[in-house]
């Protein structure tokens, strides 16, 4: 076989990081420090993006913003805790974020990618998996394609479990890396009063009865009604939503609009959020692939795209050298946000806020 090596005739040097990685520290100026929203979340289950409001919302992303912007302040807060990691579907962000979190925060941890190497190819039940994780981990981040498998360990779990994303139903912690990238883009959408001008006009290319990070995505967006100008779903797919999500979605002040043409609703849009899989039992469905982005598109000048990763026909690479290339920063933010996240649930907020800046 013929080797690659000598076909680099440059010595080989990483890419420059990718646009958005700069903005933290505009959103740590918008917000004042708080700790007291964040001490709420000790020791909590993290099931779903209802769990959050706009303080607790507003400070997971400053502290993330203090994480990106200096990491030299991390004291190993989490040294000589366990983190159990259990991907009983496959995952490279939700995963290796959570990990990268935890290790930088200074814990250990113990994965599992393939419930096939564990009880569960025994028959065991997940509540006595659950049992058995109590007493060799101190948290628990769990991905399944089955969106009752959290709960029903939730019934036997003395520690914390967060969800990574159950079946159809939720991702909330895709949803704040989301959320956190959108602030880190523009700070003013997190406060009470957006003036009409700076408001901004969201496209989710989607299906949010049948696609978890949209779902979860909505729900926090929800919390922000003041920021956004107008939600609009594109998708050619019908029954976009599920019982009661329209209404709900709406009650919360979302102004929502239904589009079947991308290419028309692309120049009023400020942020593209697109997506095209929906994890369904032990595959998954790709619903919209025919909606696409490339550098061909009616992108209006300065919009961000965010995508939740992985991308297929619907995300061309040619976008990932333009402006529009939020989704890279959207995934590197997303080990921050995790960080803040970890950090309040282990009880570690005051211990991390109590830096010289804030003695
Ligand atoms: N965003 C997301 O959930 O990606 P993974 O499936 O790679 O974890």
């Amino acid at each position: 076989m013929k080797k690659l090596s000598p076909l680099l005739k440059e010595p080989v040097q990483p890419k420059a990081a990718t646009d958005g990685i700069e903005r933290p520290i505009g959103l740590i100026d918008s917000i004042t420090e708080n700790p007291d929203p964040l001490v709420d979340l000790a020791s909590r289950h993290i099931v779903s993006a209802r769990q959050f409001d706009c303080a607790k919302l507003m400070q997971l992303c400053r502290l993330a913003a203090v994480y990106e912007t200096t990491p030299a302040l991390v004291q190993a807060p989490l040294r000589g805790k366990i983190l159990i990691s259990a991907f009983y579907e496959p995952s490279t962000r939700t995963r290796l974020s959570f990990e990268s979190a935890w290790h930088r925060l200074g814990g250990d941890i113990m994965s599992i990618t393939d419930p096939a190497s564990t009880g569960i190819a025994k028959g065991e039940s997940l509540q006595d998996v659950a049992e058995m994780f109590n007493n060799y981990g101190d948290m628990v981040v769990i991905r399944d394609s089955n969106e009752h498998a959290i709960y029903d360990m939730l019934e036997a779990s003395r520690i914390p479990i967060i969800n990574a994303g159950n079946g159809t139903d939720e991702h909330p912690t895709q949803a704040l890396a989301d959320m956190y990238a959108i602030f880190k883009w523009r700070p003013e959408l997190m406060t009470d009063k957006v003036p009409a001008a700076r408001r901004v006009r969201v496209g989710i290319v989607g299906v949010p009865a049948r696609m978890r990070t949209v779902r979860s995505l909505l729900l926090l967006m929800a919390l922000f009604p003041q920021a956004f100008e107008e939600v609009v779903i594109i998708s050619d797919n019908d029954d976009l939503f599920s019982e009661g999500q329209r209404k709900e979605l709406e009650g919360a002040g979302l102004k929502i609009r239904e589009s079947t043409s991308l290419d028309s609703a692309l120049p009023d849009l400020d942020v593209v959020y697109i997506n095209s899989i929906a994890w369904v039992g032990d595959t998954y469905e790709e619903l919209g692939a025919n909606l696409q982005l490339s550098t061909g598109s009616p992108l209006k000048p300065g919009s961000i795209i965010l995508h939740p990763l992985a991308r297929g026909a619907e995300l061309s690479t040619d976008l990932d050298d333009t402006e529009h290339n939020w989704y890279f920063a959207q995934a590197r933010g997303a080990v921050f946000i995790r960080m803040a996240l970890l950090t309040s649930i282990t009880q570690r907020i005051h211990q991390v806020m109590d830096t010289p800046e804030n003695p």
